[in-house]
């Protein structure tokens, strides 16, 4: 890969489940999909943990486990390297499994938090210290149960990484979607500040998304054909 032409260029990637298909890890929505198999209502909402912390917690206890299970993939080396060529760029995944960061990436925005954080919904408090794939009911010092630091159905962003994705977004050079369907907002609607700041917007994914029409790209493809893609024509303008 020889790209200095986007040395000084700033590239978003923007990835949703569809990014992380590859490795094995289930997406949301469509074939396969978790949502398909699991109610919302009962595993990834506020109101479900209250009710049932134990019930919630098993369900993320496994989803740790099957996250550990698969491995980055080469369309996450891909950004990797992407990101080593250029000075500022970013990832800002809704993904909640830690792959961009096994891939040894940088600059991660987690806009619906991570699998491998726990909070206290009482004092705001995030615990970064609970790595491990299974799950205990622990306390914070309050007393209240800590629950994964996730931002679930009914759960408000993080207003200041909603913020801090906004700045990045609307001064990149290049906005890259990866495997997102594009209907859960606000994070949908990333795409379209992206363009109205005059980025280059591309879209990867094999099917057709609610916000294909707002990129000047599209490519029918996998993350990492789609991504080796992308590098090619980087590469092609290089010559
Ligand atoms: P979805 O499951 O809604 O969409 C996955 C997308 O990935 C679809 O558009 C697929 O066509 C595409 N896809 C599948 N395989 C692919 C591949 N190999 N390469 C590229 N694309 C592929 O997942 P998200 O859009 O990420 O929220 O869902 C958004 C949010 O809804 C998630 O963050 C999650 C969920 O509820 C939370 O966990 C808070």
């Amino acid at each position: 890969m020889n790209l200095n032409k986007i040395k000084n260029k700033r590239i978003v990637f923007f990835t949703g489940a569809g990014m992380s298909a590859e490795s094995g890890v289930p997406t949301y929505r469509g074939s396969g999909g978790i949502w398909n198999s699991y109610k919302w209502q009962e595993y990834a909402c506020q109101r479900a943990f209250d009710s049932n912390p134990e019930h919630v917690l098993d369900f993320h206890q496994l989803r740790r486990i099957e996250a550990l299970k698969c491995k980055p993939h080469v369309g996450h080396d891909i950004i990797t390297q992407i990101q080593n060529y250029t000075n500022n760029s970013w990832i800002v995944t809704q993904n909640i499994d830690g792959m961009h960061q096994r891939a040894k990436s940088k600059n991660i925005i987690e806009l619906h938090g991570s699998l491998w954080e726990l909070r206290c919904e009482k004092e705001m408090k995030i615990f970064t210290d609970a790595k491990k794939p299974e799950y205990a009911i622990r306390l914070c010092e309050c007393g209240t149960i800590l629950r994964p630091n996730i931002v679930w159905f009914e759960d408000s962003l993080d207003q200041n990484i909603l913020n801090n994705t906004y700045e990045i977004v609307s001064n990149c050079d290049f906005f890259i979607s990866i495997g997102t369907s594009g209907v859960v907002f606000p994070a949908a609607g990333i795409p379209k500040l992206a363009k109205s700041n005059g980025a280059l917007c591309i879209e990867i994914n094999p099917e057709n998304t609610s916000m294909s029409s707002y990129y000047d790209i599209n490519i029918r493809k996998s993350a990492t054909e789609g991504l080796k893609d992308f590098v090619e024509e980087l590469s092609k303008n290089e010559k």
